[in-house]
């Protein structure tokens, strides 16, 4: 049961109004502390990796932990590819054992988009119970090695959004709402909950069928998360939060212990503050005692 892909796991969040955490790691013991986290709250948990992260510690590193992690783990785990523009890395990281994978041509116009959506889902879709993400329109911010200017980014059409869904068999549809990754230059950034709502209701107004995707969750309010699971958000994706609790966590214990040398004890100060920030995301997002 616990290794998994997406869908399934998202199709019952978006039933049931809760989400699941999608966390962005770029180490082992962040993958780790991300399991245990979960385990510890009883959730469904999506691990993502960026493109960068998976080719510096390897793919198949990943997948190989990932599996002895999620095998005695007494949740459903899946592992995600997160926003790779390659569609040959994509396919290579479905092989290496990936259960998700994130196939991200939105910069591209949207015959292009979905052209390449469509090539990976024919070609992850044969390979067992593996799913696809896609996003339409396009998330400003950086992330990983996509970087998109605000005034290039542009929000999702409700009715090609139905067109794409149905041109590429996609599983679950990143629409862009205005969430941004990285850091929010405000308090309440500017959101289209209307048009998240009207893309919920297009897909999953009578049953669930296609999971809805939020990415930037790092920095919005509380009530703003809440706001967006209830319209429909399943899936919610975290990255920028763990990579600044990880740098601050081992900053603050070496600057505190500067004539210790035992990278163990700076690694368990991670690793515990890790755990603690995916227990409260885990407690925001309602998917506690899910799995
Ligand atoms: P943040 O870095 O803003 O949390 O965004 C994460 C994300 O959407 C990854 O795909």
């Amino acid at each position: 049961m616990s290794i998994v892909s997406a869908k399934e796991m998202l199709l019952k969040a978006t039933e049931e109004k809760y989400a699941v955490g999608a966390f962005n790691v770029t180490n082992i013991i962040q993958m780790e502390a991300v399991v245990e986290a979960a385990v510890n709250k009883k959730s469904p948990l999506i691990i993502q990796t960026s493109v960068t992260p998976s080719k510096f510690i390897g793919k198949d590193v990943f997948s190989a932990v990932y599996r002895v992690l999620a095998e005695s783990a007494p949740i459903p785990i899946c592992l995600h590819l997160d926003h790779c523009t390659d569609v040959q890395y994509c396919k290579d990281c479905a092989d290496a054992g990936y259960t998700n994978i994130m196939i991200d041509a939105s910069k591209q116009v949207f015959e292009e988009n979905v052209r390449q959506t469509k090539e990976v889902c024919n070609y992850v879709h044969k390979l067992g119970d593996i799913t696809v993400e896609g996003e339409l329109g396009t998330v400003s911010g950086v992330e990983d090695q996509i970087k998109v200017a605000e005034d290039e980014a542009a929000l999702c059409d409700p009715d090609k959004a139905v067109e794409f869904v149905e041109a590429t068999g996609v599983d679950l549809l990143a629409p862009a709402i205005g969430t941004a990754h990285g850091i929010y230059k405000t308090k309440n950034p500017k959101l289209d909950f209307e048009r998240l709502e009207k893309i919920s209701k297009l897909f999953n107004g009578h049953g669930a069928k296609v999971p809805i995707v939020i990415h930037g969750g790092t920095g919005l309010q509380p009530d703003v998360v809440k706001r967006l699971v209830s319209l429909g958000g399943a899936k919610f994706n975290v990255s920028t939060n763990l990579k600044h609790v990880w740098i601050d966590s081992v900053y603050d214990y070496i600057s505190a212990h500067r004539e210790e040398y035992n990278p163990g004890k700076v690694d368990k100060a991670a690793r515990e503050a890790t755990i603690k920030l995916i227990e409260s995301w885990i407690d925001l997002l309602g998917s506690a005692g899910k799995a």
